[in-house]
């Protein structure tokens, strides 16, 4: 079954913008805030299936993670997000979507290096484009090119510069995601996704000790994936030994798992990456009663 595209939030959606409930078009952000000065704040992006939120507390685990680091003053407590998410699931009629939660140091007063908060938090929808047929393509490009500049691997902070630009570039050349290449020759991550190899009956992926983002579907599809009885490696993986693979994919909340090519790799019909592809499917679904 090729990927489908999830749904859109209806075209004018019910937002939480930082203690109000606001139509998305009335919605703005202080012109004060760290988020907007400095892209000092944090961001997830939720999966809904079933109308409900999937793993939400794994999210919420990365983003206190985040915090911890940034040493941002978030006076809310998990279950007030979980139940604010919720909220907004409800209120929007929401049954298939992508969420996306952003929390920012707050809206800043006096010396901003010497503010203490409170946070802000808004809670809205992200444009999910329809994916197109798999195997999609993927490009490496040198780290060196485009600087990652989350700080640390745990952040996921608004500060993407690096990832966005490279994810623009290889669009523009035809193809759908990055992979970077670390300056010893070692793949590390995609864009905005992780990234997977399988040789034989053996799952590659780069170690978070790499400084990639540790993603919650990554996270899942390693569960899943020694359930299935394959071997997972971590050892890094060289850009110069991945021709000699059998399949390879990416994944994230958005899109779940999509086989990928590139040019010099003969692909396979990508036989273990589909079966993993339908177990992610199946524990979304189950774990959001579907
Ligand atoms: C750099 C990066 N890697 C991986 C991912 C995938 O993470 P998740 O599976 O939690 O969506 C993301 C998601 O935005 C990302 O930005």
């Amino acid at each position: 079954m090729e990927p489908t595209n999830y749904p859109l939030a209806p075209e004018d959606p019910i937002i939480y913008c930082n203690g109000a409930w606001v139509r998305q078009s009335k919605a703005t952000v202080p012109f004060m805030d760290s988020g907007f000065w400095y892209g000092d704040g944090l961001f997830e992006t939720l999966l809904v299936a079933n109308s409900n939120i999937f793993r939400p507390r794994k999210h919420l685990e990365r983003m206190q993670a985040g915090m911890r680091i940034l040493k941002i003053n978030f006076p809310v407590t998990d279950d007030e997000v979980v139940r604010l998410m919720e909220e907004t699931v409800e209120r929007n009629g929401l049954v298939e979507t992508l969420l996306r939660l952003m929390c920012t140091r707050g809206t800043l007063s006096g010396s901003p290096w010497k503010f203490t908060g409170p946070a802000n938090l808004f809670i809205g929808f992200r444009y999910a484009g329809a994916l197109p047929p798999s195997p999609v393509k993927i490009k490496f490009v040198a780290e060196e090119d485009y600087p990652i500049a989350r700080m640390v691997p745990a952040l996921k902070s608004m500060t993407y510069l690096g990832n966005m630009l490279a994810i623009r570039d290889v669009v523009a050349a035809g193809a759908f995601e990055p992979v970077f290449v670390n300056r010893d020759g070692v793949i590390t991550e995609c864009a905005v996704r992780n990234v997977f190899f399988i040789k034989g009956n053996t799952l590659h992926t780069p170690d978070t000790d790499l400084g990639i983002l540790p993603g919650v579907t990554r996270d899942l599809i390693l569960e899943l994936a020694t359930d299935m009885g394959l071997a997972v490696d971590m050892a890094p993986i060289l850009a110069t030994d991945v021709d000699r693979m059998d399949e390879a994919f990416i994944s994230s909340t958005g899109i779940g798992i999509l086989p990928v090519t590139w040019e010099g790799f003969q692909p396979t019909d990508y036989p273990l990456t589909n079966r993993l592809k339908a177990a992610v499917e199946r524990q979304v679904q189950q774990e959001t009663g579907g």
